[in-house]
């Protein structure tokens, strides 16, 4: 039976990488490590259970569980694990595992020697169409979300959708949350197409972002006629998502969080007369059809979330900083008024 493994690419002047997408991709991991490596330091949780075969010495570093993993401490943990083992310069991280896994592994390798190749091999379905692509590592503090990081891009990625079988369904949902987004950004009919095309479809498209504006300096005016055409756009439905993830308390997976994000992205831009209800009612559509969130958990407390957009990494001074739908599609759109963003905040807690 032909291989149903595909391999795409992500085109960056001088350090493109493959990113090998398919059921039993794992398999082919050997053939991707880089050039000279000796050592592999395999970076992933002990929940994870997905066993690699680099074809070089390998040695297994574990990190804890959940979001809590991803602090500096964990860098500084890993980073040491690699010094006591002999890690050079020119070996390979290679990271097996979810975003939280892909996030400090990367960012480690980004730092260790000043920089060693990593490799992600991406387990989760969040994973395989977002995290494990793109160069953004990173670490949260207790102030918010991925304030400390590095762009630092692997040198290849893996995406076994075999693995994907044995994801609990809430960490299915949460990938499908991101699996929505890209309905947004133009990739079509993801519903109905089968795992593989899904998650090679999405991998292409952020592929495509990641391309064009590697280190999203493309944020404002920078697309045709002045518009955002940059990666920034990733972001949809991420602001409010942050906020939720940041605020805490509300049993929210990432890509649950994003879904709301995406309506409450809907409902404001359509308060800023800038989509009518139509678009509000196909963000509705989407979201719900990956049977995921549409409404702010109860009992949210709106100050909270409104401070922490403020604090969002894409804030600017006056007023807050989303990725918006309009006339023109999706841009980058700063200064939205509070009281507007409050107002949609209480319409989407009734
Ligand atoms: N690591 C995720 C990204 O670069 O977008």
């Amino acid at each position: 039976m032909a291989s149903r493994v595909q391999q795409l690419s992500v085109e960056l002047a001088g350090r493109s990488y493959p990113v090998v997408v398919g059921p039993g991709a794992r398999h082919e991991l050997a053939r991707l490590m880089p050039a000279g490596a000796r050592l592999a330091a395999v970076v992933t949780q002990a929940r994870v259970g997905v066993g690699v075969e680099t074809g070089l010495a390998q040695e297994v570093f574990h990190i804890g569980d959940g979001e809590r993993a991803k602090e500096l401490a964990t860098v500084e943990e890993l980073c040491r694990g690699f010094s006591r083992w002999g890690l050079s310069r020119s070996d390979v991280v290679v990271a097996v595992g979810g975003g939280v896994v892909t996030d400090v592994a990367g960012f480690a390798a980004a730092v260790y020697h000043r920089g060693v190749a990593v490799v992600h091999v991406a387990t989760t379905l969040l994973a395989q169409v977002d995290a494990a692509i793109g160069g953004k590592t990173g670490v949260n503090l207790p102030e918010g979300k991925n304030l400390v990081g590095a762009f630092w891009q692997p040198s290849a990625v893996v995406c076994d959708t075999e693995v994907l079988a044995g994801l609990p369904e809430r960490e299915r949902r949460s990938g499908l949350g991101e699996m929505a987004k890209y309905a947004f950004l133009g990739v079509p009919g993801l519903a109905s197409m089968t795992l593989e095309d899904a998650v090679a479809s999405c991998v292409a498209c952020k592929a495509r972002f990641v391309s064009a504006d590697e280190r999203e300096t493309d944020a404002l005016g920078g697309g045709e006629g002045g518009r955002s055409a940059g990666r920034a756009l990733l972001n949809y439905g991420h602001t409010l998502a942050h906020a939720l993830e940041t605020v805490g308390a509300y049993d929210l997976r990432h890509g649950e969080a994003v879904a709301v994000g995406l309506v409450f992205a809907a409902r404001l831009a359509r308060r800023l007369g800038r989509v009518d209800d139509g678009v509000v009612a196909e963000h509705e559509r989407v979201v719900h059809a990956y049977d995921l969130p549409s409404r702010l958990p109860p009992g949210v407390g709106h100050p909270e979330l409104v401070e922490a957009m403020g604090r969002d990494k894409k804030a600017s001074g006056g007023g807050l900083t989303f990725v918006l739908d309009g006339p023109d599609g999706l841009e980058v759109v700063p200064g939205v008024p509070v009281d507007a963003v409050r107002a949609v905040l209480e319409e989407m807690s009734r």
